[in-house]
């Protein structure tokens, strides 16, 4: 399989650049620039692209690679410091901007000058984010592009297949980018832009079947897009061979235990297991309202009734888990490669002896397993549902957690969804819910005092979840929302909105 491979030197836009290479049907992935060179060598890439980075190359502490790269002889992209560096590393002079006119940051007009293999002579706007500057290129490369500020916006020395553009092409905002880098991936690395969703599942069904044979595989099911996209998957390869076990803790969304378990053994070939431990749950959590302590309590109730069903019927063949790329990508930063814990990799117990771990999506991102399970015939509210915290709605009651309560924010967040759901702004939202915050308050219903609970609606816009800001929604939708909740759902007299944006906020409340 053709594969290009990402350099990873601290850039912000590392995982763009991975996801704009396969979205040209080129399968790529990401590397922290601390690998060694016979492993880079193993993984046979047609290309590599070493990233942007917010060091310079003169610092001790930046991140470089060793000059035995070059001997693997194959053609290289390097975007913004991953263009400095290869500029540092065969003589060039890298200089650093003094006067603040030499630094670019944002849009920048740019000339492009004849004769490059990835543009055309002329000009346009290209997005820079640079401090140091190529004063001169290497010998051997030609300057094939310019701006007011920076006498080498890209270079390339074509005899040695070696290419560095200043600015960030796999931006939107660099007009052209994407076809600078497709003519970088077809015409210089000779890639043929082959892989496609259709293929990884017949190929990954393929290879699920040969390593699995004739044993059992065992797949702890969430409901959550990962697991649901793994499992269907895995049914395909293997069918009745596959168990999927799901604790339904009574801390899911409305009716969302029974819609998993329809899909699943209505959809799909395999044996589904669904342990119903609501009241063992109510009963843990009893009385406790420390937040960390319920978050405690749930994670650590849910693995061993989960570990105990598997123990007593399914320990003796594979474990897969629906981990994605993302989860166990390896960021390059500093001098020790750190990897993102994340918790889809599931700590087994050791007396549990499987015969391996299997995680079909491990190289895809999540819009891509997205589209793996549409294809597979996942229903859309699956596919396309929202991030949902393992503690289920437990962090979204605060104070104590009874049946009572679940049912009332079930109902009250039903509602919600419902609402955006009929006017189309659920597509704007990147994660929204209602939250029951234990507080009453005085209200006249019918001529008469009421004394009852309060729900807050949360609504938010994010790209990564780290930072998030408020939505705006209308207000006769909020209207809307709140006249349903108060009228259908007993026990509430209020709803109020968060307008809260994080920092200083979390999106949950707890
Ligand atoms: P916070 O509240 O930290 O949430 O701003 C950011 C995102 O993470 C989700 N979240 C969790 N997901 N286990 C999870 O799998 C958890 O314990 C957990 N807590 C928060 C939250 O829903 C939001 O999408």
């Amino acid at each position: 399989m053709e594969k290009i491979i990402v350099v990873d030197f601290g850039g912000q836009y590392n995982q763009l650049i991975a996801r704009r290479v396969r979205d040209c049907g080129v399968y790529c992935e990401i590397v922290p620039h601390t690998i060694g060179i016979r492993q880079l060598k193993a993984m046979e890439p047609c290309g590599l692209i070493f990233t942007g980075g917010p060091n310079s190359v003169y610092d001790e502490a930046s991140p470089h690679i060793s000059g035995d790269i070059f001997s693997l002889n194959v053609p290289i992209l390097g975007i913004c410091y991953g263009c400095q560096l290869l500029a540092y590393m065969l003589g060039g002079k890298v200089s650093p901007a003094e006067k603040a006119s030499a630094r670019e940051y944002g849009r920048t007009d740019t000339s492009y000058l004849p004769g490059s293999a990835l543009f055309d002579a002329g000009s346009g706007i290209t997005w820079m984010s640079h401090g140091d500057y190529i004063a001169v290129p290497p010998q051997g490369f030609n300057i094939t592009a310019t701006t007011a500020a920076c006498p080498v916006a890209a270079m390339e020395c074509k005899e040695k297949r070696l290419y560095g553009v200043q600015f960030h092409l796999e931006v939107n905002h660099t007009q052209g980018g994407i076809d600078m880098l497709k003519r970088f991936l077809f015409d210089v690395c000779g890639c043929k832009g082959t892989w496609k969703m259709d293929s990884f599942i017949d190929t990954t069904v393929a290879e699920l079947r040969e390593t699995i044979g004739s044993n059992g595989v065992v797949l702890g099911l969430s409901g959550g897009v990962d697991s649901s996209v793994a499992a269907a998957l895995l049914s395909k390869a293997v069918g009745k061979q596959l168990t999927c076990v799901f604790v339904d803790q009574g801390l899911m969304r409305k009716d969302e235990g029974d819609m998993v378990e329809s899909t699943f053994t209505g959809l799909f070939d395999m044996n589904f297991v669904r342990i119903n431990c609501q009241q063992h749950f109510y009963d843990r959590l009893k009385g406790v309202s420390d937040p960390e302590q319920k978050r405690k309590i749930i994670g650590a109730e849910f693995y061993r009734v989960f570990w105990d069903r598997i123990r007593q019927s399914y320990g003796d063949g594979f474990f897969a888990q629906g981990t994605i790329y993302p989860d166990r990508i390896e960021s390059g930063k500093g001098s020790a490669a750190v990897i993102k814990t994340h918790h889809n990799q599931v700590k087994q117990p050791d007396d549990i002896k499987f015969l391996g771990t299997i995680e079909p999506l491990k190289d895809l991102f999540k819009d891509e397993v997205r589209r793996v399970g549409e294809m597979l015939g996942l229903p859309h509210e699956l596919v396309w549902r929202q991030p949902f915290p393992g503690p289920g709605l437990g962090v979204r009651i605060i104070g104590e957690i009874t049946p009572e309560r679940v049912h009332i924010l079930q109902e009250a967040d039903a509602v919600l969804r419902d609402e955006m759901e009929k006017c189309g702004y659920d597509k704007e939202m990147s994660q929204f819910f209602a939250v029951l915050p234990g507080v009453k308050t005085v209200g006249v219903m019918g001529d008469g005092r009421t004394y009852d609970e309060l729900i807050a609606i949360r609504a938010v816009t994010t790209v990564d979840f780290m930072t998030a800001d408020w939505a705006h929604i209308p207000y006769d939708i909020l209207g809307r929302v709140s006249n349903r909740i108060i009228n259908e759902v007993p026990h509430v007299n209020r709803v109020v909105y968060d307008i809260t944006s994080k920092p200083p906020g979390t999106v949950e409340w707890e």
